[in-house]
Order: C-alpha cells, then structure tokens, then sequence
C-alpha cells in the first residue's frame, strides 16, 4: 500500500516507521523544513527507544521518504492525519486548525478514491467535518474519512504500535475498512482484534480510553493519601484490589499526579465536548480539577519531611520528565512541584538523564546537574520525581555522604522503606508509613 504520514510529530513519526516496517511504502510529510532535512540525515527529533534504527532500516530499504511538499499525495491510498491538536489557547478545547489546514491543503491532490484516515486525537465529529470540507472541495471523488485514534505510550511506542492491545477502526464505509484492514495486515494475521465501529465512536473510544486510564491514577493517588492518615501500605493496597481481574493492576501506580502531552490535555477537551453537549462528566471534571492540585501539593510532602520548612535549604530533585524513557516535560509533576519548593524558599539542583533542555525554559532559575549525584551535593533532601531505571538502583551510601542531610522523598516509590532504613535515610514516600 501507499500512505502518506501529514505530520511527521510523535505519532506520525512512529506510525509511518512502523507502517513502513509492514512493508508499506510511507511519506512523512511536515512544514518544519529543519526537522525534514534532520530526518533525512538520520537525525531522529525526538526520544523514542528503538526509533532511530526503525527509521534507518526503513529510508536505507526506500520504504520511508520524508518530505516538506505535498508529494505523493496522488498517488497514495491512505492519507494519515498525525498533526498536533493543542489545548486552544484560553478555552481548553482541542485546537483543530492544524487538522483542517492540512485537509484542505491535500484535498486537492488526492487520488479520487483515497481514504483520509485521522490518527490525531480529535473530539467527536471533527472527521465529519473533514468529510464536509472534501465534499466541497472535490465533489467529482469518492473520498472516505476514516477515525483510527492510537494508542501508544511515549518510551514504548513501537512496541505499542506493533503488539497493540486493539486497533479501533471507526467508518461505516466497506471499502475504507478493506484499505485499513490491508494496512494492519501484518497485525491482523496475528490475530488482533480490530474493531469496526462508527467514526464518532472511534473519536470518543479514545477519549474514554484516556479519561478512564486518568481517573484510575487519581483514584489511587487519593486512596494513598488515605493510606498516609490510617497507616496502610498503597502499593499492597493496589496489588490487593489489582489482582481482582474486574480491575486490573495496571496503572494504580500512586505517585505525584498524571502528566504528558495527553492525559491533561484530553481530559480538558473532554469535559470541553460535553460541556457543548449540555453532558455534565463530573467524574473526569474531578480528576482533571485533583491531579492539577495534587502536583503543587507534592511540595508539601518534601516541606513535611525536613521539619516543617525548606525555607533556605536545598533540594536535590532527580527526574523532570513526566515519566522515564522519554524527554517530554510538557505537563509533568516535577515543574509545579520545583516552582512551589523555590517559592517557599528554596534552592533547588536538578538532574534527569533525557528531560533538562526541555525544562530549561520552564525553570530557569534551577541548577543543572550531570548526575544524580552531583545533584545531591549538598542537598537536605533528594525528591525522586521521575522513576527513571538508574534512579532504582543509586548507591546509597555515595549518595549520603554528599547530601547536607539524609533525607529522601520518594514520589514514585520506587524504594522499600526498609533498605533505605539500613541505609540510615529518613525516607518519605507516597501512601506508605515513612521510616524514620
Ligand atoms: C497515554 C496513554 O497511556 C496512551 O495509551 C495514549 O495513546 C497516549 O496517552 C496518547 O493519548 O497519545 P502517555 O501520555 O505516553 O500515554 O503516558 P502514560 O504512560 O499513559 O503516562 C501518563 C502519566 O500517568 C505519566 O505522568 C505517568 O507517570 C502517570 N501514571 C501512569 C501514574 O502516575 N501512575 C500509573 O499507574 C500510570
């Protein structure tokens, strides 16, 4: 088959390597003039494990081209729509100007039978708007829009992409579902559910999908809070309630709040569509209004630890991404946590093996270190904010005898409190006893 990737981001990145890795032959097409000339060099713009050799393997076998024009387009059977859609400034609905932008730039160009697939996050109906604008645009075609949302995780993205759990295909068109059943052949020999649904279901699947993975983190999140005042164990609480198959054990990880380009951004747009829809979704509306909260008051914890006060004191915080393997720090924890401990009077120094260019313009004012240790030096307290692998396993002895005071706050708890016990540390971690 022939797809075209519009948007050469996250998602349109990953998913034209990995179609291309299918055996399909892909264009990623993106206005960013540099990240196109960086790509055709090889340079991959943005941390993935395992996607710059996915990339090389697939530009060296001519399966995978990248360009800024509208190349291809004729030709393509598939046109995927991968461009970002923001928060709209000031209203928190989904910013759909770069979505429309592209379709009426490709509409023109496409071949009269092409399926226009949209990969991005879009709220309910923006794919019948898409059908609008290529109906006036090019009344002669049969043109099909399709919703196939994704369902990837930053740092596991292929292997997401490629052992995915389901794939949602939302179009009521037989055709449609024939060209896309042909893209995921290699997935659908394998087995794997593929879901036929409308093209409204398909957008609200991934929206549900997001708001119910982000209202089980914040469920635990208070649970644990629950835990500190009674004097339970979250983490037992969690493998106690996850073993039930009903629930699951994954994500009730307690921790200082979701973050990422996704969860906060689609639980806005969320409550943005019901809102329109005169539909009150107060259970999303909650989480939305309690992981905002909960990350400012992580600051408390580290207040709490060191006695009561951090005024003038120093803090070691290691980790800035919103979660390991990645080097995203778009709505992560650790900046209103490190912006609530410098505004109570603190300094704070700052590692995180992939995230520090991208904090440097949200936190100018913290030092930079090259190693968790190096930020330790010093420090009254180290705040674990990330559970990056190299912060599981830090020599605990190293790391005391640079610290100024031997005290950890764990918010991903990734310690046991009675190692950190041997190793004479005043530790803190979330909805767990501390040890002192
Ligand atoms: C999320 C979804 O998991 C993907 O399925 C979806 O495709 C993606 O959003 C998207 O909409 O594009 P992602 O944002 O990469 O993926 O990150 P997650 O691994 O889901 O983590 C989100 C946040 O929740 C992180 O801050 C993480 O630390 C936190 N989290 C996760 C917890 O605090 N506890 C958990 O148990 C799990």
């Amino acid at each position: 088959m022939r797809v075209t990737m519009i948007g050469a981001g996250y998602v349109g990145l990953v998913s034209g390597a990995c179609f291309a890795d299918f055996g399909h032959h892909v264009t990623c097409i993106d206005k960013d003039a540099q990240k196109v000339a960086a790509l055709n060099r090889g340079e991959i713009p943005i941390f993935e494990p395992g996607l710059s050799d996915l990339v090389e393997a697939n530009v060296r076998q001519e399966r995978l081209t990248f360009a800024i024009e509208t190349t291809g387009v004729g030709e393509a059977d598939a046109v995927f729509i991968a461009v970002g859609t923001p928060s709209r400034r000031g209203d928190g609905h989904a910013d759909l100007s770069f979505v429309y932008a592209a379709v009426r730039e490709i509409a023109p160009l496409l071949s009269s039978t092409a399926v226009v697939v949209t990969k991005s996050t879009v709220p309910v109906g923006t794919g019948d708007e898409i059908e609008h604008i290529l109906r006036e645009k090019r009344p002669d075609a049969d043109l099909q829009v399709v919703s196939n949302p994704e369902f990837l995780r930053e740092g596991a993205a292929i292997q997401d992409f490629k052992h995915p759990d389901r794939i949602v295909v939302g179009t009521d068109d037989a055709r449609a579902r024939t060209v896309l059943a042909e893209i995921y052949r290699p997935l659908y020999l394998n087995a794997l559910p593929i879901i036929y649904v409308s093209r409204r279901t398909a957008e609200l699947i991934k929206y549900a999908a997001n708001a119910f993975l982000a209202t089980k983190i914040t469920f635990i999140n208070e649970i644990a809070d629950l835990c500190e005042q009674v004097g339970a164990d979250v983490q037992e609480v969690a493998r106690g309630m996850g073993l039930d198959n009903r629930i699951g054990g994954k994500f009730l990880h307690a921790g200082p709040g979701f973050g990422g380009s996704c969860f906060p951004k689609d639980a806005i747009a969320l409550l943005k569509t019901a809102q329109d829809h005169g539909v009150a979704l107060r259970i999303v509306e909650t989480v939305a209004a309690v992981n905002d909260q909960r990350k400012r008051a992580m600051a408390r914890k580290v207040v709490a630890a060191l006695d009561g006060s951090v005024r003038g004191k120093t803090i070691a915080v290691l980790g800035l991404t919103f979660k390991p393997n990645t080097d995203d720090t778009r709505d992560s924890p650790s900046i209103p946590l490190i912006t609530a401990l410098q505004d109570l009077g603190a300094t704070v120094r700052a590692y995180d093996p992939a995230g520090m260019e991208q904090a440097k313009p949200k936190l100018e004012t913290v030092i930079y270190c090259n190693s968790a240790y190096v930020a330790a030096e010093g420090a009254d307290a180290v705040v674990i904010a990330t559970e990056w692998e190299q912060f599981r396993a830090l020599d605990l002895a190293r790391l005391k005898s640079v610290m100024a005071g031997p005290v950890i706050v764990d918010l991903r708890n990734i310690y046991r409190a009675d190692e950190m016990k041997r190793a004479n540390f005043r530790y803190f971690a979330v909805g767990q006893p501390g040890v002192e």
